[in-house]
């Protein structure tokens, strides 16, 4: 039996502009977020703390914070990858914080400049700290299905990982297929996997991205299993500089158009998230690759 209701975690500030290369203006950035959150988007992750050399798009992270409402109803997460990043988010004043591990030795040495091992012990602090000053925390793993350097992903490897940073203190691990090469049974696989190892689908949350157009049939497979968490972006913008071949997340309106015809309750007004996804593909100049949106926009 499918759930009556799920969260869908917006992502297209962070994941999906990231990868820009032209920097949009902060004044963009802040009306996305804002028209996301007025089209009932339950919670939007707002930008990153991380080097702005490394991700020069979300440089602004301070400024655009100073921008949000960071105690209205709707949570405002931040990406935080180290100490460094967790006193420049507290500083801002937020309240929600992501850490984001990789489940492979390549992709942590190339998003993270750390050793697979040694980003546990960059994550560590940064969870203790974020909890003592009251924060929520969410944890990603990278590369849960497939690795452009490494290929295909153990399992156990992929449940080690997160099952690690989840111990450091996190109340949901979000499952990362980062470039988008999983198919429905690895899903279902993999959830599995976690189940047996006594982490439930209520600490799960799906991460899918869109690169061979398995994300939709993928957050199926998830929903069948019991997930009722999904990370989307508007659009279906994104991907990640640090991850060849990666492409846009799971778009947000393909997820809704699913979720409608199934009758499960997910709170966000299509039509107006339509609009924003056009306004924003016009602001970046480019078309949304979202089939929805561009069924309806
Ligand atoms: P590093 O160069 O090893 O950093 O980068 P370091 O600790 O050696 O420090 C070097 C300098 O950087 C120091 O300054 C630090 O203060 C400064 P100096 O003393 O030389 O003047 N520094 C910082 N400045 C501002 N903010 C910070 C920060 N940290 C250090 N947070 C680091 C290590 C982790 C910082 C770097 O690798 C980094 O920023 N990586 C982030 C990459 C990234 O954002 N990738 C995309 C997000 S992940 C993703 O998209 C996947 C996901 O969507 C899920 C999925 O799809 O699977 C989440
Ligand atoms: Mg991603």
């Amino acid at each position: 039996e499918l759930p009556k209701q799920v969260t869908i975690y917006e992502v297209g500030p962070r994941d999906g502009l990231q990868n820009e290369s032209v920097i949009v203006p902060l004044e963009v950035k802040a009306e996305f977020i804002d028209r996301l959150v007025a089209a009932g988007l339950p919670i939007v992750e707002a930008t990153s703390f991380v080097h702005p050399k490394w991700v020069p798009q979300l440089a602004d992270a301070a400024e655009l914070v100073a921008r949000l409402q960071l105690d209205g109803p709707v949570p405002l997460p931040v990406l935080v990858p180290n100490e460094r990043g967790l006193d420049r988010a507290l500083e801002a004043g937020c309240t929600h914080i992501a850490i984001f591990g990789s489940a492979t030795e390549t992709f942590a040495q190339k998003n993270l400049n750390s050793t697979l091992d040694d980003q546990f012990a960059m994550f560590g602090p940064v969870v203790v700290r974020a909890r003592e000053a009251g924060l929520d925390v969410r944890a990603y793993v990278s590369m849960c299905f497939g690795d452009p350097w490494e290929g295909d992903v153990p399992i156990d490897q992929v449940v080690t990982a997160g099952k690690r940073l989840l111990d450091l203190g996190a109340s949901q691990l979000s499952l990362g297929d980062t470039i988008g090469v999983g198919t429905a049974a690895q899903v279902g696989a993999l959830i599995d996997a976690f189940g047996e190892s006594g982490v439930g689908v209520q600490s799960l949350a799906m991460h899918f991205h869109d690169t061979y157009g398995q994300a939709l049939a993928n957050a199926y497979a998830a929903l069948c299993h019991g997930i009722t968490t999904f990370d989307a972006s508007a659009g279906g913008l994104g991907g990640c500089p640090y991850a060849e071949s990666a492409t846009g997340n799971l778009a947000t309106e393909d997820l809704v158009w699913m979720l409608n015809g199934l009758g499960i309750e997910h709170g966000v007004d299509l039509e107006a998230l339509v609009a924003t996804s056009v306004w924003m593909g016009q602001q970046l100049g480019k078309e949304p690759a979202s089939a929805v949106v561009r069924a309806l926009g």
